[in-house]
């Protein structure tokens, strides 16, 4: 059961979340997990398939706009559609919502890749009949997308026909109401071509106003009887005679886009059909590929098989939704749906990007290339925003030009430059690449310390940052926001540190490519030195920020939970003008820079801020368990992880349906990591201070770290740390240094 997600509900709300949740993708294509032949015309629908960063940019309409905010919204676009495949049974239409459904087993195996959805079905006439559909996004074939179809006839059936579709008309999905969820601007492409060429149907579609082309080239394995090319749509008959055995029909999807294939998308396309192996060949690839990645990414725990299943499937939406090429990042809701926008947010590199660096470097590094490719847009944003020198990253965007409309819990989010250079860091620590140092690392921190060194000002001893938010977006525009100034202290400390580590070839070398003058090293060591941190002696806690802790307390008790979240039932200013917490913000802060505060405060401060948080961004739980684990509240710290491991698998924040949340899955990771196991990532190594659950039995896992892969294994008493490959190993055990050797399993109590 924990490889495997069964999804058997027919009901409509149901169906819209089993799209997010059976989506297949492989970081480049995404398919929602919609049915072959729809649902018919009473239910509804989200039908999208979408390639990473393949986007439109619209006009954003303001009632008042005012300076620097941006005018251009980029959205990724919904693409063609390649999913349709209509059956009929001497004319009647196989539909599930009629006639009578023997027995329906819908799965998504985890451990294989692929989806089935194996239907015994009785129409009203009588016919009976076994359908199983097979589907699968290549890992391997980046740019395929292939369905199987077999159909069985059972009973009274003379005749089967398939008429499978390719559709180039298609529109992104709206909906009112919710900020979350694109709300005008459904139509991103226009249908460039849609014809049969030979054993190919070509489909092409070309976005409204970013110059991109998209092509999907399909072939089948069987030949069609009919081939008509319609308003954009090209539907192709199958005609098969009931009797001899199972029906099979092959659809192989290929999808190029000008991002990554040139401009000719159609030739390429085409040239890649010519390349494609069988349907069982193809799912023997991909079991291959996940074999390799569960070696290293599967965690097993013991105890509740649920929470085995929520972590798996976890980890695997997360492999389907990371770009891996440089050309495209990790949307918020991977390509599983169409909830902000695939966007790329802070989520990326403060949830995500920890699992793929100790898992898959290699993919690590790809997510830094992609924000690095950016960093032009950075640099000018900054110029934008007032500030001589330095790079502000956008708080949402695919390719780099601020997409955010809203800028009180938008662009204000400073933070996001620190988080990215945070990743940055975190990359350094585990490869200790110094090619990397000196061509990346170095120039994303001095261009992101500049930034900070030029926000902030000296008064009364202190280097203070005004006027951003920190990540509660229930509490905007403060001054002196604890996360964004302990994000900032680490970037500028860390940016002064390379550049004493960098040699005098490479010191020139970004002297000269970003203009750099010693004294600004200088000044970042001062405002790294003088931060402010806030901390209220009265309570013996950071502030969240200069005003946080001076306003009134949100009325808890007497909100209901249909509220719930509050920024469905709130104005902004009436939640700014409390305490009450989105998501974890200080509490957040103390887990990334630890060392910045000492343990009572970090308890107290978790005490406070537990109280006034709501969780309504899935962001917080998994943040709230790792500090809980770390302070020893373990109750709390399996509570929280609970909420975070199945929070798509059942649907707790109630908008799956727009797809998968990311950065919680992520955060599951994280919590299982850093949480429970204790890991830190500091300049002298790992360090490993785990906590005992009992209701787990036993937790293992793989990192990757400096070339080595380190097994962690814990029970409920024990520790074992065993080096599977590579060299012998420095590590910490609850503060106390020890020598792995390899192939030596050394255990420790804790
Ligand atoms: C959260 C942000 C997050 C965004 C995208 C919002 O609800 O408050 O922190 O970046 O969702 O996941």
């Amino acid at each position: 059961m924990t490889w495997k997600l069964a999804k058997n509900e027919l009901d409509q709300d149901q169906l819209l979340v089993n799209e997010s949740l059976l989506a297949l993708g492989n970081g480049y294509i995404g398919v929602r997990g919609n049915f072959e032949e729809g649902y018919g015309d009473d239910l509804k629908s989200i039908r999208g398939t979408y390639i990473n960063a393949f986007h439109d940019e619209t006009k954003i309409k303001y009632g008042e706009k005012l300076y620097a905010f941006p005018d251009q919204q980029q959205k990724l676009a919904n693409v063609i559609d390649a999913q349709g495949i209509d059956i009929f049974l001497d004319d009647e239409h196989f539909n599930l919502f009629e006639g009578k459904v023997v027995n329906f087993n819908r799965t998504l195996h985890i451990d294989e890749g692929y989806t089935s959805r194996e239907v015994h079905w009785v129409s009203p006439n009588g016919r009976e009949v076994k359908v199983n559909f097979n589907r699968l996004v290549s890992f391997s074939r980046k740019e395929l997308f292939a369905i199987q179809v077999t159909v069985e006839p059972i009973r009274n059936v003379q005749k089967v026909k398939m008429v499978s579709t390719v559709n180039g008309n298609v529109t992104n999905y709206v909906e009112k109401g919710d900020p979350r969820v694109n709300s005008e601007h459904a139509k991103l492409v226009a249908l460039g071509d849609a014809r049969v060429v030979g054993d190919y149907r070509i489909v092409q579609v070309s976005t409204m106003n970013t110059n991109l082309s998209a092509a999907c080239v399909t072939s089948y394995t069987a030949k069609a009887s009919e081939s008509i090319v319609d308003s954009g749509v090209i539907r192709d008959t199958f005609q098969f005679e009931a009797g001899s055995g199972p029906i099979v029909l092959t659809k192989k999807n290929v999808y190029t886009d000008t991002l990554r294939h040139g401009d000719d998308v159609v030739s390429r396309g085409v040239e890649l059909q010519r390349e494609l192996a069988s349907f069982d060949h193809l799912l023997v690839e991909q079991k291959y590929y996940l074999d390799e990645f569960w070696k290293i990414a599967d965690i097993e725990v013991q105890g509740d098989q649920r929470l085995q299943q929520g972590i798996r499937f976890n980890l695997f939406h997360l492999l389907q939704s990371v770009g891996k090429d440089s050309v495209s990042n990790i949307a918020a809701k991977g390509l599983s749906g169409e909830g902000y926008e695939g966007h790329y947010f802070w989520d990326t590199e403060i949830y995500i990007f920890p699992f793929f660096l100790m898992t898959n470097p290699e993919m690590a590094k790809s997510l830094l290339m992609h924000r690095y490719s950016t960093l032009d847009h950075a640099r000018n944003r900054a110029k934008e925003m007032g500030h001589e020198k330095g790079a502000l990253f956008p708080w949402r965007t695919i390719t780099g030009p601020e997409s955010s409309a809203f800028f009180p819990a938008g662009t204000a989010q400073y933070h996001i430059s620190a988080d990215i250079a945070y990743s940055f860091i975190q990359y350094y620590l585990v490869t200790k690449d110094v090619s990397f140092m000196q061509d990346y690392l170095a120039e994303v921190l001095f261009e992101t310390a500049r930034l900070w060194v030029d926000t902030g000002h000296m008064k009364d001893g202190h280097f203070r940052i005004d006027n951003v938010t920190g990540p509660d977006e229930y509490t905007c525009i403060v001054n002196n926001n604890f996360y964004t100034n302990s994000m900032a202290k680490y970037n500028l400390d860390w940016a002064y540190k390379i550049y004493q580590e960098l040699d005098d070839k490479a010191k020139t070398d970004i002297q000269d490519r970003i203009g750099l003058e010693v004294g600004e090293v200088l000044a970042w060591k001062e405002a790294a030195d003088y931060m402010y941190l806030p901390y209220s002696e009265k309570l013996g806690i950071n502030e969240q920020d200069d005003t946080f802790l001076s306003k009134k307390v949100w009325d808890f008790d007497n909100t209901s939970e249909e509220d719930y979240p509050l920024l469905l039932n709130y104005h902004p200013l009436t939640l700014y003008r409390h305490q009450v917490c989105k998501q974890a913000d200080t509490v957040l802060a103390h887990f990334l820079v630890e060392d910045h505060q000492d343990e009572e405060t970090i308890r107290r401060s978790y005490d406070y801020y537990e109280k006034v948080t709501t969780h309504d961004s899935s962001l917080s739980y998994c943040v709230f368990s790792i500090m809980a684990a770390k302070l020893g509240y373990k109750e709390k710290a399996y509570r929280y992880f609970n909420e975070t491991a199945r929070l798509d698998l059942d649907n707790l924040h109630k908008n799956t349906k727009d797809g998968l949340h990311m950065a919680n899955m992520g955060g599951t990771w994280l919590a299982l990591v850093y949480g429970f196991a204790g890991l830190r990532l500091k300049e002298d190594g790992l360090h490993f201070s785990p906590v005992v659950v009992e209701e787990f039995g036993q937790l293992s896992f793989h990192i990757k770290f400096q070339g080595r892969t380190l097994k962690v294994e814990l029970s409920d008493k024990f520790v074992h740390y065993t080096v599977m490959e590579g060299e012998s190993l420095n590590i910490h055990h609850i503060g106390k240094g020890v020598q792995l050797e390899p192939g030596q399993r050394k255990s420790f109590t804790y």
